[in-house]
């Protein structure tokens, strides 16, 4: 099997490896550099378990191709938790009751991260629509908004 050379940023931190042509990017993180916080749901970009941030841009990972991501950068939801603990918008999701299974929350969590970079003021329609690819069979949107919501206002409050 070719292999094909890659280096990339991963939370900040530079990889490199060699990697089959048809692996995704979701596989590259989950099997090699043990990053399993996104997830396979469907393997087919419709429920957004697998969201990451590519050069700051929500994607569904396993519909990028690992050597898509060569001399980009990629963000996970590991890089959202510091040293000195979580992030605000992990800490809302708790507060705001929007986690349940959990399965859907690391995709939640790096899109509505795209989103705050974007946009630090979002409306209500505007988190709706950036977690539109997002799906939770458990909690319902309300909450998942309302952390959204509170994380913007809480980040804002810190500048
Ligand atoms: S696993 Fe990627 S969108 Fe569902
Ligand atoms: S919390 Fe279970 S799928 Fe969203």
């Amino acid at each position: 099997m070719t292999l094909h050379p890659i280096r990339l940023t991963v939370n900040g931190k530079s990889e490199e490896a060699s990697v089959p042509a048809a692996m995704t990017l979701l596989e590259f993180l989950r099997e090699r550099l043990y990053l399993t916080g996104a997830k396979e749901g469907c393997g087919a970009g419709e429920c957004g378990a697998c969201t990451v941030l590519l050069d700051g841009l929500p994607v569904t990972a396993c519909l990028v191709l690992a050597v898509e991501g060569d001399g980009r950068e990629v963000r996970t939801v590991e890089g959202e938790a510091k040293a000195t603990g979580l992030s605000v918008l992990q800490r809302a999701f708790i507060e705001e009751g929007a986690i349940q299974c959990g399965f859907c929350t690391p995709g939640m969590i790096m899109s509505a991260r795209g989103l705050l970079e974007r946009n630090s003021n979002p409306t209500d329609a505007e988190i709706v629509e950036a977690i539109a690819g997002n799906l939770c069979r458990c909690t319902g949107y309300e909450a998942i908004v309302a952390a959204i919501r509170r994380a913007a206002k809480e980040e804002r409050d810190r500048r």
